[in-house]
């Protein structure tokens, strides 16, 4: 009795036993939860694995994608492609890596990538005996174009660009350089959005100043992917009005030469009053003299009257004596 208790102790553990290890042991399809992200005309790896790893040789694999009718992108089964069970979209333009298929990799090498090829594409072992034989992977095409710059308004110093592009992923950055590879900087920062299709479109702009040939580049870059577009410009000189320096000198000698003016105006005016404070104390220097000159005269007249009097009254009184001692005169009349 106690015996066959135990064996059927062992037996029921036994089986959670190789439950547990056939459901850790159990291969499943891997594939990748980031999007993959290619340009038009790229060639581009679509990963897909098995993992733990086993061949896939003696596998089914089936790539497909949503939305696509008949929906096989490629088909291996039997040890061999099967072009004849493809959508003709893809034919010629799909392979699975053999060697790799050995080490249970199914990734799946798609080349010329379309504008329609993005989507989600199914990775589909059919025979491996799993719950997990699918994996979706989504698939981004950027259809990258080259910035368009266009020439927004002459200002009274420097001339506005403007650089557009669009069809990019993920979200690219905009950098304006002049002829000697620096960096300018833009007028506030790029605006960015998103079309229909998620693909991102960048606007920037920038003012520039008159340089030796005003050549200007607008580059939309995705470092982390290293994708780089870039366009040049070149600006005609007759449409910088005025440089910034030529603007400041000219502002300076307007200034100077308002300065000028003030001081010459002040000068005039101070000399002008000047001489009329000298005029004016001439005048009055002439007007004393003149009464002075009078006062002498009506003196001499006087005198010159008086001593007739004295002559007349007093014959002892010389004319001369009256003329200088006139006040007394009349006090000897
Ligand atoms: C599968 O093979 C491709 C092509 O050789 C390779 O780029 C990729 O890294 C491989 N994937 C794995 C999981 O080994
Ligand atoms: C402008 O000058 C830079 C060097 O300063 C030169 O590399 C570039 O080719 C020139 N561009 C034009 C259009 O002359």
């Amino acid at each position: 009795m106690n015996i066959l208790d135990g064996i059927g102790s062992l037996l029921v553990l036994y089986f959670w036993f190789s439950l547990i290890t056939t459901g850790l042991s159990q291969t499943v399809v891997v594939g990748q939860k980031e999007p993959v992200v290619a340009l038009v005309g790229d060639d581009v790896i679509l990963p897909c694995s098995l993992s733990p790893s086993i061949s896939a040789e003696d596998q089914t694999v089936e790539w497909q994608r949503t939305g696509l009718d008949p929906k096989e992108v490629h088909y291996y089964t039997d040890g061999r492609d099967q072009p004849d069970v493809q959508n003709p979209l893809y034919w010629e333009r799909t392979s699975l890596f053999k060697e790799e298929l050995r080490k249970g990799n199914m990734s799946l090498l798609l080349t010329g990538v379309k504008p329609t090829d993005a989507g989600y594409f199914t990775c589909f072992v059919p025979t491996l005996k799993s719950t997990v034989k699918k994996s979706v992977l989504k698939l981004i095409v950027g259809a990258v174009s080259q910035p368009v710059i266009s020439i927004v308004v002459s200002k009274d110093y420097g001339v506005v660009l403007r650089c557009d592009s669009g069809g990019w992923y993920p979200e690219p950055e905009m950098i304006w350089l002049d002829s000697d590879g620096t960096v300018l900087p833009a007028d506030g920062p790029t605006e960015t959005g998103t079309d229909s299709e998620g693909l991102y479109n960048a606007r920037g702009h920038v003012t520039v100043q008159k340089t030796d040939n005003n050549t200007f580049t607008c580059r939309v870059q995705q470092q982390k992917i290293n994708h780089m577009m870039e366009t040049q410009i070149n600006v005609p000189g007759d449409l910088f009005q005025w440089s910034r320096e030529a603007k400041a000198g000219l502002t300076i000698c307007v200034l100077i030469l308002l300065v000028i003016l003030v001081a010459a105006v002040l000068a005039g005016l101070y000399f002008n009053m000047r001489r009329e404070l000298t005029r004016k104390n001439a005048d009055s220097a002439r007007k004393n003299a003149d009464s002075a000159r009078k006062n002498a005269d009506s003196a001499r007249k006087n005198a010159d009257s008086e001593p007739a009097d004295c002559y007349l009254t007093n014959a002892n009184v010389e004319p001369s004596d009256c003329y200088l001692m006139y006040s007394d005169c009349n006090l000897t009349v």
